[in-house]
């Protein structure tokens, strides 16, 4: 068990999974990225169980907070519910694209990750009580009344439309490499990391959802290990051909406003303070994230 953000970074099965957000020589550049092969066998090291967690505690702190606090904690829980769920159905066809058998193998872990990511919020959800529906597609139907519109433009549009184009021509990569920068890059590595570092933080510092916390914590890792992957892909296509180079950029500016706006709830008001930080820290802490691992591809970071 860690007590502080900075702990938790340094964790040694965190730093294990070489994802450039977490190393500090990648300011330089410098970074020395897994292999796939590598990061599979760091996937069989690092397994989990949804079901080995035990959210009694969670239940009574949950049924103890306010209900205007029920309703803030509603948008980062219904943002990585569904989130996961939706990237996990959206690996396949980046799976089947993938120009190596290593890659493939790595993605298919992958995509167990995401649907153990799923399970573990499908399974906080019922035994936390938090929503009146009984099954997972009911309570996904029940949770998106809280995400930002913006979520759609990111998940249902950017990224779905380029994975249903893969799905058509699998030897796309110019495809592949944008839905990987949407998908490692952005939705992992910005949003998703950033998003886990602040609640876990906020959960850790007031002693609250115990059980929610050590899943996150085994998520988070996960995440970790899956843009790391990003990384050692883009990085191999950036250097391959600067057309590459060139769809990662252009990528990351399209999806820029989308991804600013998944860190926003639609109900935040200026100066507001969301899980003890502000907005700008929570922006700060995505951007220095992408800045390192876009050094370690090779790219300078668009300007925040
Ligand atoms: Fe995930
Ligand atoms: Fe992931």
């Amino acid at each position: 068990m860690t007590d502080s953000a900075t702990t938790r970074t340094e964790r040694e099965d965190f730093q294990a999974t070489t994802d450039p957000a977490l190393l500090e020589s990648a300011d330089r550049g410098d970074a020395n990225l897994l292999s796939y092969q590598k990061l599979y066998e760091l996937w069989e090291r690092q397994q989990w169980r949804t079901q080995d967690i035990d959210f009694s505690q969670d239940r009574e702190d949950w049924q103890n907070f306010p209900d205007d606090e029920k309703f803030q904690r509603m948008y980062g829980l219904s943002s990585f519910f569904i989130g996961e769920q939706k990237v996990a159905e959206e690996l396949g066809p980046m799976m089947r694209a993938a120009p190596t058998e290593e890659m493939r193998i790595f993605l298919c872990t992958q995509i167990a990750d995401e649907a153990r990511h799923v399970a573990f919020f499908n399974r906080f959800y019922e035994e936390v009580g938090v929503l009146e529906s009984t099954n997972l597609q009911d309570r996904l139907k029940e949770t998106s009344e809280h995400l930002n519109p913006k979520f759609h433009d990111l998940f249902d549009d950017m990224l779905h439309t380029r994975v249903a184009k893969l799905a058509r021509d699998p030897d796309d990569l110019e495809t592949l490499v944008e839905a990987v920068t949407l998908y490692h890059m952005v939705i992992e590595g910005m949003l998703a990391l950033t998003g886990q570092h602040f609640i876990i933080t906020y959960n850790e510092e007031n002693g609250t959802l115990p059980g929610f916390v050590e899943g996150f914590n085994n998520v988070a890792r996960d995440e970790h290990r899956h843009v790391a992957f990003g990384a050692r892909f883009l990085r191999e296509m950036a250097k391959a051909d600067p057309k590459y180079m060139e769809a990662i950029q252009r990528t990351l500016i399209e999806s820029g406003p989308a991804a600013d706006g998944v860190l926003t709830p639609p109900w935040y008001e200026e100066g507001m303070d969301l899980f003890g930080v502000s907005i700008e820290e929570t922006r700060e802490f995505a951007m220095k994230a992408l800045g390192r691992r876009m050094k370690v591809i090779g790219l300078a970071a668009p300007a925040a």
